[in-house]
């Protein structure tokens, strides 16, 4: 009872400031916090990260991604090694990189600017700046 009363505060607040916009923006928030596992959600969006199919993307919380990068459905960012106690490296994406569908980067690599990441690659290791990898493990296709 508490909880909708306050939902519809809420949306009242929302609607009477009559941005539509922002409107659009809550729904989209509200999306990929479902969805998806982005501990740090403010950062992927102050990078202008585009995700268009927001379903099932994990994204360590240390992971650094560039600006401009499109992260596609089902895409992992993470630890090499799962360590509850020691920090494990991490991926560092570079700017107007491409991770499609399913792929999976893992580990202290580092993926250079303007990369393209192929559906269902699991990749291992450095990528160079305007490259295409693929496969399992990832290799240069282009
Ligand atoms: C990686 C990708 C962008 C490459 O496209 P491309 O530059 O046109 O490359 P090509 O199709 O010419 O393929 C080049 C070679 O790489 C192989 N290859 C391409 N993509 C591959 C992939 N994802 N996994 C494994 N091998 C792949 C091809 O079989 C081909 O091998 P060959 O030379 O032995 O025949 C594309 O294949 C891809 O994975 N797109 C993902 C699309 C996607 O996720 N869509 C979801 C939208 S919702």
């Amino acid at each position: 009872m508490a909880i909708t009363f306050h939902y519809f505060r809420f949306y009242d607040k929302i609607s009477l400031m009559n941005t539509s916009s922002l409107f659009k923006r809550i729904k989209k928030i509200i999306k990929i916090k479902l969805s998806c596992s982005i501990p740090n959600l403010r950062y992927l969006m102050k990078q202008n990260a585009h995700l268009p199919h927001a379903i099932g993307i994990t994204i360590h919380k240390r992971a650094k991604i560039g600006k401009n990068c499109a992260i596609f459905q089902n895409v992992t960012i993470g630890a090499g090694k799962y360590n509850p106690v020691h920090d494990s490296h991490v991926p560092e994406i570079g700017n107007n990189v491409t991770l499609y569908a399913n792929s999976i980067i893992i580990g202290g690599i580092k993926i250079g600017d303007n990369a393209i990441i192929g559906a269902g690659s699991v990749v291992l290791n450095d990528v160079p700046p305007n490259t295409t990898v693929a496969g399992n493990p990832a290799k240069i296709i282009k």
